[in-house]
């Protein structure tokens, strides 16, 4: 397994929408090696998740995973190949999100509190699951890396980036916020 160097905002691939990724390349050793090397990329970076995209591969692939020693829930690692992810009727939350390919900021986004997800998984077998919280908030962040969106696009007040070390003195100073 290798660790993948991971694009930053800037760079054209993150701004592209992926293509899908091929039925006949799904448990092909080239993707499976890719999910091996993505998901060892996102727990390198102490990342929750993962896109294709932000390794320079223009897939619809993601990778996602919250370790279960959070504060917030546990996530299972979870691989999305071509996901759709529909917002299910629920109020818009606002949450802190960071993101690899946008190092050392954080900002806060609002987004639906609840998306029914359908993806395949890695064997191809079909994924179709409702969540809600912060699983749902990693869900449209990861996802949302598949059409060149990136998580400041969707911040309705910009007044909230912060680099870290400021987001930990004045912004969250009572713990751990995991961001996406
Ligand atoms: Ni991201």
């Amino acid at each position: 397994m290798s660790i993948l160097k991971v694009a930053r905002i800037g760079n054209p691939i993150l701004r592209r929408r992926a293509g899908e990724v091929p039925r006949a390349a799904i448990g092909s050793p080239e993707l499976e090696r890719l999910i091996e090397d993505m998901t060892e990329t996102m727990v390198e970076y102490d990342g929750v998740g993962l896109a294709a995209p932000q390794v320079h591969e223009p897939l619809r692939l993601a990778v996602l995973q919250v370790p279960a020693d959070d504060e917030q829930e546990e996530i299972p690692l979870m691989v999305l190949i071509n996901p759709v992810v529909t917002p299910l009727p629920s109020e818009k939350v606002s949450g802190w999100e960071g993101c690899l390919s946008v190092p050392d900021l954080r900002g806060m986004v609002t987004r639906p509190d609840r998306v029914r997800l359908q993806a395949l998984d890695r064997e191809g077998k079909p994924i179709e699951l409702e969540a809600s919280g912060f699983h749902a908030r990693v869900i449209q962040h990861e996802c949302d890396h598949l059409d060149g969106v990136i998580y400041i696009d969707r911040m309705d007040d910009l007044s909230t980036l912060s680099f870290l070390p400021e987001f930990e003195r004045y912004v969250v100073t009572d713990g751990d916020v995991e961001c996406v």
